[in-house]
């Protein structure tokens, strides 16, 4: 199902009831998704009489779904969550709707599907109870059929959130419903939700072949005749297999229908094309289309091998990749298809190839545009299992929920091309006591049951045979090992004959634009984790690449490991983005966490270079730090750099010399005493030219400085404009310390939904119309607002300093 199309495009009820009556007139009643977002009312605290029909709402806020309640919040360490989750608050939230369907709806299927509310969400419509999902990543749905009312009758759909006992979590969770919400009508007889499996036996670049099967599910108490037709559909939505039969069906029963198909010549899935299908079954009742439902098809193969590491459609490919936890920055946990595609942009231009679902089933948007924009996925479903890691986490739900939690993960990721592992935990505690065998033999079996085309993994921290139970199972196909770089040499005789690969790793830590030397040695943060950081009074960590965590490494200490060895299939680092909790190695006020390689309003750290430089095939010669020092200061000047043989650097046109990467070294430095002006590298290869790149002092600030990410955005209450604000002095250099505070005025199709400046210990909130420069640099956040007229932003600060101006087309 592609949800960005259906789902997000679409405005609301009003508009699917005008589609259902726009259909009809084509004798088409098909599936009807309706985007169940638009107005809502929502309260905090608890409110056990918002189940009933005629409870009064009026002093309930009015606000569109996904909605994170925390996020809008202050921060406080008093807070039950913790600066580790946050700092921010949680409790209990009430959420409510009414909406009207029409009388011909009387003799449809309806069902609301939620996407995750987190978390132990509750659901009554018109006062019936509908269930309870405690985990609050899994996405359910309840058929509402029975309870609905038609024509005038309005129907009360509540839903309670219950976030309160904490701590829940190790991170930064949110809470609310989050995720999207849509209502789906269809046929009684229909296909069933999360319906279809669709899987590629072979695949080579002359033939595929596809086993298909949908489950075809008759609500109604009639037995039925009707037809079933699948089409399998290209980019360009021709078909290129086509199969068609005549089936029959008991009344209220599901029927699974199988079918196998041959694809030509198909246009291979890979991380630089990511080639897609779909697969479009449509079901007839006499000649009356009755439902049409798509399954995205992604043809390529890939292997694990024990020596030779990973391939994709037998192409050796090492894996690059990044962990990424849920949370969207200044969004918090809301779940935004257009925050999703720049974080994965961001990463894509780094040259990441897989994105590891950190430690929790992610979102659907995250998954199509892992699919779309070509990236191997990990996805992950569990960090605790029957033992706790903190008071209040999953562990509560694992007896009664675990089986349903993973079997609901399977059946709806399973027909995403992008995910090639199915990861069934997180340094799991079962791994150090025999407990850990046959949990992991139950849950690997859960998924064999499922999907026998996917490795079942687990990212593991014991890499003492022995000692670690889950490994001693023999369940798994595939061994994800955290950390341990500097045992990787000793693998292949320790695990003799597994595959491997690094499914966390490096954990350094830094804080954007920040600089402290001198950088001639690594520095480890203390051997015990509770013991304090010797670090900086502001709570922040130097951006050069030397600081790490005692159980990680530097990025480049842990690139250099894992490119060595060929059995190391790749390595997913902590963490592509910083995300909020976790503020290692402070204390509050620190409240988001130092371990990205970009910071938590999406500007990227240096060493994001550095990956760009080994990772990407895009040309690379980037300088740290800035250039704004104290006269003769010494400066250490890093340089990433790749394409070239060496780099020649020049302060105000006088060369320092030229330097070239050493054996496995991944940057070059310089010791420079400072002097203002221009500092100029040029990197060369066989004495010609390849890059330049400048840094200059910047003077006085004078004006500033806005960009956004697009020209334009739709008008459609969903599409995101970031805007990148920065200062300029008066020849138009960036000052990158600057630290001013910024006001915003927005006015036109947009409002401000989140404002951030990457800096882990601010305790400016998420949601405002201002905010202080960080090292130079924030974001501001716009999101259409449905009006459909041209954006203007504004931004001002004190002193004698000219106002910044933009304008954004709205579509
Ligand atoms: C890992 C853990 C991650 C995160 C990270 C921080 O051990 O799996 O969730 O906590 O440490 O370094």
């Amino acid at each position: 199902m592609n949800l960005h199309k259906s789902v997000l495009r679409k405005g609301g009820i009003t508009i699917a009831l005008l589609l259902l009556v726009a259909c009809a007139s084509t004798k088409n009643e098909s599936r009807i998704i309706a985007d169940f977002n638009p107005d809502w009312n929502f309260k905090l605290g608890d409110y056990p009489t918002a189940i009933q029909v005629d409870f009064e709402a009026n002093d309930w806020r009015t606000l569109d779904l996904p909605h994170d309640w925390s996020i809008e919040g202050t921060f406080s360490k008093d807070h039950p969550t913790k600066p580790r989750q946050g700092a921010l608050p949680a409790g209990i939230g009430w959420y409510r709707k009414s909406f009207t369907l029409p009388e011909s709806a009387k003799n449809k299927s309806i069902a609301i599907e939620f996407d995750g509310v987190f978390c132990n969400s509750e659901v009554w419509i018109n006062g019936h109870y509908l269930g309870k999902r405690p985990f609050g990543y899994i996405s359910f749905s309840y058929d509402l059929t029975k309870y609905l009312n038609f024509g005038n009758q309005k129907n009360y759909i509540a839903v309670k959130v219950d976030n309160d006992a904490q701590p829940s979590s190790r991170w930064y969770t949110g809470s609310g419903i989050y995720r999207n919400v849509r209502l789906v009508t269809t046929d009684k007889l229909h296909v069933a939700h999360w319906g279809t499996v669709v899987t590629t036996p072979e695949v080579s670049k002359e033939k595929a072949t596809v086993d298909y099967s949908v489950s075809i599910q008759n609500d109604s108490d009639f037995s039925k005749e009707f037809k079933v037709v699948t089409n399998i559909l290209d980019a360009n939505n021709r078909s290129v297999a086509r199969l068609e039969s005549i089936e029959k069906i008991d009344a209220n029963a599901i029927l699974e229908k199988g079918q196998k198909f041959e694809v030509n010549n198909p246009k291979l899935w890979d991380t630089d094309n990511p080639n897609l299908y779909k697969v479009v079954t449509k079901i007839y009742e006499k000649s009356t289309l009755i439902d049409d439902y798509e399954t995205p098809l992604g043809f390529r193969y890939f292997a694990f091998d024990a020596e030779k590491g990973f391939s994709l459609n037998g192409v050796p490919t090492k894996i690059y990749g990044v962990c990424l936890h849920h949370d969207n920055g200044a969004l918090g946990a809301v779940a935004n298809y257009h925050a999703i595609k720049r974080k994965l942009t961001i990463m894509k231009e780094m040259g990441v190839n897989a994105i590891r679902m950190a430690h929790n089933p992610p979102s659907l948007e995250m998954l199509q545009l892992c699919d779309e924009m070509g990236f191997i996925v990990q996805d992950e479903v569990f960090d605790v299992w029957k033992k706790k890691k903190v008071t209040n986490d999953y562990h509560k739900y694992w007896d009664e929920w675990h089986k349903r939690d993973l079997e609901d993960f399977i059946k709806r990721d399973r027909n995403h091309p992008s995910i090639m592992m199915w990861s069934i935990g997180n340094e799991i505690r079962e791994q150090f006591d025999s407990t850990g065998i046959a949990i992991t033999k139950e849950l690997a079996q859960i998924v064999k049951s499922l999907d026998k085309t996917r490795p079942v993994t687990s990212a593991l921290t014991e890499n003492v045979p022995e000692k670690n139970f889950i490994y001693q199972s023999g369940a798994l196909d595939l061994l994800g090992f955290n950390y341990k770089h500097a045992d990787y040499a000793t693998f292949p005789e320790r695990f003799k004959g597994q595959k491997i690969i690094a499914s966390e790793s490096v954990s350094a830590l830094e804080t954007r634009g920040h600089y402290d030397m001198p950088t001639d040695s690594i520095r480890f943060w203390p051997i015990k984790h509770d013991a304090p950081f010797d670090g900086n009074a502001d709570l922040t960590v130097t951006a050069y690449d030397n600081i790490a965590s005692y159980w990680g490494t530097t990025h480049e200490e842990n690139w250099k490991a894992a490119k060595k060895y060929d059995f190391i299939a790749g390595t997913f680092v902590w963490t592509g983005f910083d995300y909020i909790g976790e503020p290692d190695p402070y204390p509050y006020p620190a409240r988001s966490s130092y371990f990205g390689i970009v910071d938590l309003a999406g500007f990227p750290k240096d060493v994001y270079y550095m990956y760009q430089s080994e990772w990407s095939n895009k040309t690379v010669l980037h300088l740290l730090p800035h250039w704004n020092w104290k006269q003769g200061q010494l400066i250490d000047v890093w340089a990433y750099y790749n394409n070239a043989d060496e780099v020649e650097l020049f302060l105000n046109g006088k060369s320092l010399g030229s330097k070239a990467k050493q054996g496995d070294e991944l940057h070059i430095a310089w010791k420079v005493p400072f002097e203002a002006g221009t500092l100029k590298a040029i990197s060369r290869k066989e004495g010609k030219m390849v890059k330049e790149t400048e840094i200059h002092t910047a003077g006085e600030a004078t004006k500033i400085d806005l960009k956004s990410d697009k020209t334009s955005i739709k008008n459609d209450g969903y599409d995101l404009a970031y805007v990148t604000v920065s200062l300029q002095d008066k020849d138009g250099n960036y000052v990158p310390t600057a630290d001013n505070l910024i006001n915003f005025k927005v006015s036109g199709g947009a409002k401000i939904v989140g404002v951030d400046n990457g800096y882990q210990a601010s305790l400016e909130p998420f949601i405002a119309d201002y905010r202080k420069l960080y090292n130079g640099k924030c974001v501001v956040i716009l999101q259409s607002n449905k009006k459909a007229e041209n954006i203007t932003l504004e931004a001002t600060t004190a002193g004698n300093i000219n106002l910044g101006t933009l304008s954004i087309k709205v579509e």
